[in-house]
C-alpha cells in the first residue's frame, strides 16, 4: 500500500506544484461550500489520481480542490468515501494516507450526521469531542506499516483540544452557535432504528452519522491532527417525529454550510 500511496502523492504534487498545503479538510453532505471560499483553486478528480478510490454517492463531487484562504494553503476533498458504499476501510481512509504524504499536518472533518442529544436542533453546528467506533472494524486492521505509524496508536485525543480551544474562542468571536459532543459513527446506510438509537444514546453518544470516524482513526495513526465539526441535519431515529429523508439531510446542511464556511475558513486562517 505504502508504494501505491505515494504514487497518488507523487501524481497529486507533480500536477499542482504551486500549493503546499499543511491544513486539509473533508467536506460533509451538502457542505461543499467551503471551496468557493478558497481562492487561485486547481482541482484533480479523482479518476484522475492513480490508485485512488472513486466516488459514487449523491451529493458528493468526487476531486480535491486546491487553494487558498488569506494566503494559506488548502487542501480540501470534494466528496468522501463511505464504508457502506462497499468500500474496504483502507480504501475508505486512503486519501488521509495520502494527505500524510503530501505534507498535511491537520485535518478538519465535517459531516452530517442526526442528533442524539435532545438539546440540539436540526442546523446545530457540534464540535466533535470523541467518537465511539460502531463500525465493527477499523482502517488499522492488518500488517502495520511502521512508515505510517505505530503499530497500537494512542486514541486518546482524536480531537485535538488545542484545536477545539481554537474553533470555540473563534465561534464565539464570530457569534456562531455551537454545542460539543461525542459522535458516534454507524456503518449504515439504512439510517438507525429507533432501539439501536437509545443504545447507542445511552453509550454516551450525543449524534450519530456514517462517516468521521474512519478518517478520523488513520489521521490520528498517520500523525494528523484532527479538528472535527458536525454538522446536525436531523435528529435520530425516534427522537424526530417524520422518517428521514436524505433530500432533507442535504437541505439542512446547505443552510448551516454558510455559518460553517465562515467559521472553518477563520480556524484555517488562525490555525497556524
Ligand atoms: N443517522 C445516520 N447518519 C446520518 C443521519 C442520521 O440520523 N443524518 C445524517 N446522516
Amino acid at each position: 500500500m505504502y508504494d501505491k500511496v505515494t504514487e497518488s502523492a507523487r501524481y497529486i504534487g507533480n500536477k499542482v506544484t504551486n500549493f503546499k498545503p499543511e491544513i486539509a479538510v473533508i467536506l460533509g453532505s451538502g457542505l461543499g461550500d467551503l471551496v468557493n471560499v478558497l481562492e487561485d483553486k486547481e482541482y484533480i478528480d479523482y479518476k484522475d489520481i492513480p490508485n485512488f478510490p472513486q466516488s459514487t454517492v449523491e451529493g458528493h463531487e468526487g476531486r480535491l480542490v486546491f487553494g487558498r484562504i488569506k494566503g494559506i494553503d488548502v487542501l480540501a476533498m470534494q466528496g468522501r468515501f463511505h464504508y457502506y458504499e462497499g468500500y474496504t476501510m483502507k480504501e475508505v481512509t486512503y486519501p488521509v494516507y495520502v494527505m500524510q504524504q503530501l505534507g498535511i499536518k491537520k485535518l478538519i472533518v465535517t459531516n452530517a450526521c442526526g442528533g442524539i442529544n435532545t438539546s440540539f436542533n436540526p442546523g446545530t453546528l457540534m464540535l466533535i469531542k470523541d467518537f465511539i467506533n460502531l463500525f465493527g472494524t477499523n482502517p488499522l486492521i492488518g500488517v502495520n506499516d511502521q512508515r505510517f505509524g505505530p503499530r497500537f496508536p494512542d486514541m486518546s485525543e482524536p480531537y485535538k483540544l488545542e484545536l477545539i480551544d481554537k474553533a470555540k474562542t473563534l465561534a464565539d468571536e464570530l457569534g456562531i452557535e455551537y454545542k460539543e459532543g461525542i459522535y458516534a459513527g454507524f456503518m449504515g446506510p439504512y439510517y438507525e432504528t429507533a432501539a439501536e438509537i437509545v443504545s447507542i444514546g445511552r453509550q454516551g453518544a450525543d449524534a450519530v452519522g456514517m462517516s468521521t470516524v474512519p478518517e478520523t482513526i488513520a489521521a490520528n495513526y498517520l500523525g494528523i491532527d484532527v479538528l472535527g465539526i458536525a454538522c446536525i441535519t436531523n435528529m435520530a431515529t425516534g427522537i424526530q417525529k417524520h422518517k428521514h429523508s436524505h433530500e432533507r439531510v442535504v437541505a439542512t446542511a446547505k443552510k448551516v454550510s454558510a455559518d460553517l464556511c465562515t467559521w472553518v475558513a477563520k480556524i484555517i486562517e488562525n490555525i497556524e
